[in-house]
């Protein structure tokens, strides 16, 4: 009895700080957030965090650059540049939505009239419905191969998303943020438990990075997955290591969760597709 007193009281405690954490703004939490990494990387320039763990592991590093000399998506931003510039049935093409490939920095959006997220890979299938098209599949493939393209077609422009002052889009925002922060899973391990707390430390072979960076680079090319994956297949990778059932592929869950993360990457340059262990 007195146990379960006790866990109450923690987790009410606990909810309370999440709530006065829930309170700040966006702009506070990006200058809090980022300047934590830069005071416990010091020797990592601001600019460099879109090299994830490499931005802090110099014998690392020293690989990926040799892989990126020939990078295995290659191909992949050629499959996508044709798929990109193709007309569909109809006559139209993705310019027609979205006016220029390099758009990769823009992503995700708040629709101010559906009051949604829209990630790049939502806006590739809904310029796609529009135009009678059938929806692509939304962790690799297909979809994976044009973000390819329109990374890399991005490259060098700065990460600039909007939570505009809406409450719509604060909700969205701090939906993403509270799942960042919360624990979950048989482990019962918040990604903050792993890329703030953590960041830097092994977790057995694998260095774990820092998330000031975390969304720069997408699609990437994992070693392990042999070939190229969305943000959201990372993200359902992460929540299974700690044996969490993840969530869907764009389900509003993953949209806010990209939404809080990409905007504490906000002034990195763009750098997909890159590839990664
Ligand atoms: C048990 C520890 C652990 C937890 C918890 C965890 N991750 Fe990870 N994550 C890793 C490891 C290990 C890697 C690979 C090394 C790295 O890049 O940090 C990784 C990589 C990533 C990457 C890719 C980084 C890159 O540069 O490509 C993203 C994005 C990411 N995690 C997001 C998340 C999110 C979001 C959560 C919460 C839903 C989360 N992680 C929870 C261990 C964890």
């Amino acid at each position: 009895m007195r146990k379960t007193i006790y866990t109450i009281v923690v987790s009410l405690i606990t909810s309370m700080i999440g709530t006065l954490a829930l309170a700040s703004t966006p702009t506070e939490d990006l200058k809090a957030f980022q300047q934590y990494y830069m005071d416990r990387f010091p020797d990592t320039p601001k600019s460099d965090f879109n090299n994830g763990v490499y931005s802090i592991d110099a014998a690392a590093r020293e690989t990926f650059e040799s892989i990126e000399e020939f990078a295995p998506y290659e191909i992949d931003i050629e499959k996508g540049e044709e798929l990109y510039h193709k007309p569909f049935a109809n006559g139209g093409t993705y310019n027609d939505c979205f006016g220029e490939p390099g758009v990769r920095h823009l992503y995700p959006q708040f629709d101010s009239e559906t009051g949604k997220i829209v990630t790049l890979e939502s806006a590739i299938n809904d310029c796609r419905k529009a135009a009678g098209e059938k929806k692509l599949k939304y962790k690799k493939g297909t979809i994976a191969e044009l973000t390819a393209y329109m990374a890399y077609e991005s490259r060098g422009n700065v990460f600039d998303i909007k939570i505009p002052n809406d409450p719509r889009a604060l909700a969205h925002y701090n939906r993403g943020k509270r799942h960042w922060y919360s624990k979950r899973g048989q482990l019962n391990m918040a990604c903050a438990d792993c890329h703030w707390t953590n960041a830097g430390n092994m977790l057995r072979a694998e260095r774990l990075g820092p998330a000031f960076g975390h969304m720069t680079h997408f699609p990437k090319y994992r070693a392990k997955w042999g070939n190229l994956g969305t943000p959201h297949r990372r993200f359902a990778g992460c929540n299974s290591q700690v044996r969490a059932k993840p969530f869907k592929a764009q389900s509003d869950e993953y949209k806010a969760l990209e939404y809080f993360l990409t905007y504490m990457g906000n002034g990195l340059e763009a750098n997909g597709p890159a590839t990664r262990k």
